[in-house]
């Protein structure tokens, strides 16, 4: 009967039930957010009257001391407890007496799980933001020196037209931008304190939430204490907001995975972020880009989780809602040593131009500026232009030959309004440098592009 809890009780919890209960094998993760909390609340009970200095003080020096040993190994963490919260608390009063029982006035583990959680939460999104910054800028520098490497553009992975490299790493630095946005705004939005909402309905006692607020970095404090102590959409925002961001993760992946195949070859995995086959001697494995396509399932299975658990719950805290963290914590983790090893698989990679080009001039990528210079130059309706173009395609496929080395007189047999000047339109590079469009591929476009992104970056340093 030695359970916090036990007044009403008359038989003890069975083992059983500590096991299945219990959180503090995992919560323990929150230790550091649990005793910021528990320090600034004991001082705004301190300062509006409701705990003596004295008792504050004893309160803070065992606080310290709890802190200590968590972190020198020394603490012990019991089943028997069921969470961290009250492993601490009871840890506290054994180690200041009755002091320690009065920590938990005007407080409930409601409201700060959802302190510690939150917190935690909060934190993680500034991490991960920061990790983002740096792939961005581990891609960028590979980017900027491949503004005229042409590379095929691919849709449906079929050859499509002539882009460059940087051109197509720029793709991904637009969607990690977006991704670095999603967690700032969900920053912002979930940035308020619950502490002070206590089990749901608020406290008699006179707290002052602002201060409580302040002191633990919060911008405010929470409006309505019955949706504070119940809801995790915060927690389904990073979850939702790390999905989407293994998701671009795994798209690039799936394309490192591919150019560093021997049908593209585009591209040459570092040694040390490759491993090799227990049995076939040559193979030399993209397993760091396969596992992040892998990762990325499991954190879909994260996010599924928690809205799952979530979506029957009837107001306020339910026990059900302890499985929120589990999933968090391992998205979190699983972000964090993501984006640290495609930064370096990223910066190591070796870049292979030759196959890049030589693969632009398979599958007549310039049919389209064909077509293009017979509406602009000839004046031909774009339906009839890719119709001829088509021609043109057949006839290229029947001689074994790329529609940018084709010769002038088959062109012209095809259609006499076709002048020799077309020669120039179908070279690849000219292609590409064509498409100068606002967010075009021509090269000076993709330039522009990545000083957008470089100034970004800077900015996000700041
Ligand atoms: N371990 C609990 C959790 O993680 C803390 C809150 C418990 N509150 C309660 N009334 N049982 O959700």
């Amino acid at each position: 009967m030695d359970k916090m809890w036990s007044g009403r009780f008359s038989t003890a919890a069975s083992s059983l039930l500590d096991e299945f209960n219990a959180s503090i094998m995992f919560d323990r993760e929150l230790y550091m957010e649990d005793i910021e909390g528990s320090l600034v609340h004991a001082s705004m009970l301190a300062k509006q009257g409701i705990l003596t200095h004295e008792e504050f003080e004893q309160i803070t020096d065992g606080l310290h001391q709890v802190k200590k040993e968590i972190e020198s190994g020394e603490f012990e963490w019991k089943i028997s407890d069921e969470d961290l919260h009250m492993g601490i608390e009871k840890r506290l009063t054994a180690l200041i007496g009755d002091a320690g029982k009065k920590l938990h006035t005007a407080r409930s583990r409601n409201d700060q799980v959802a302190v510690d959680f939150r917190r935690y939460v909060l934190k993680k999104n500034r991490v991960i933001t920061q990790a983002l910054s740096e792939l961005m800028e581990a891609i960028l520098n590979v980017a900027k020196e491949h503004t005229s490497t042409l590379i095929p553009g691919m849709t449906h992975l079929q050859h499509a037209q002539p882009i460059n490299f940087g051109f197509h790493l720029g793709a991904y630095l637009a969607m990690f931008k977006r991704d670095i946005e999603r967690f700032q705004s969900s920053y912002q939005r979930n940035n308020i304190s619950p502490l002070g909402c206590a089990a749901l309905a608020g406290t008699p006692h006179n707290i002052d939430r602002k201060t409580t607020a302040e002191l633990l970095g919060f911008d405010g404090v929470s409006v309505n204490c019955l949706d504070t102590v119940s809801d995790r959409d915060f927690a389904l925002e990073i979850l939702f907001n790390i999905s989407t961001m293994m998701m671009h993760i795994s798209r690039l992946s799936e394309e490192l995975i591919l150019w560093s195949s021997y049908e593209f070859g585009f591209v040459e995995l570092s040694d040390a972020y490759s491993t090799g086959s227990s049995i076939m001697p040559q193979k030399k494995n993209p397993d760091v880009p396969e596992l992040l396509r892998g990762k990325t399932g499991r954190v879909y299975g994260s996010l599924m989780g928690l809205l799952t658990v979530m979506k029957g719950l009837p107001l306020a805290y339910n026990k059900d809602t302890q499985e929120d963290k589990e999933g968090v914590f391992d998205a979190v983790k699983t972000a964090e040593i993501s984006l640290e090893i495609l930064k370096e698989a990223i910066k190591t990679m070796t870049i292979k131009p030759r196959n890049m080009q030589k693969a632009c001039e398979i599958g007549h990528l310039s049919a389209t500026d064909l077509a293009d210079y017979l509406v602009e130059k000839c004046g031909i309706p774009f339906r009839e232009a890719h119709f001829i173009t088509g021609r043109a395609v057949a006839k290229g496929e029947e001689l074994g030959v790329d529609l940018s080395k084709i010769e002038y007189k088959y062109l012209k047999e095809i259609d006499e309004r076709i002048k020799e000047d077309v020669l120039e339109y179908l070279d690849l590079r000219y292609s590409m440098d064509a498409r100068v469009s606002e967010g075009g591929t021509a090269t000076q476009r993709t330039k522009e592009q990545l000083e957008y992104f470089e100034n970004y970056i800077k900015e996000f340093k700041q």
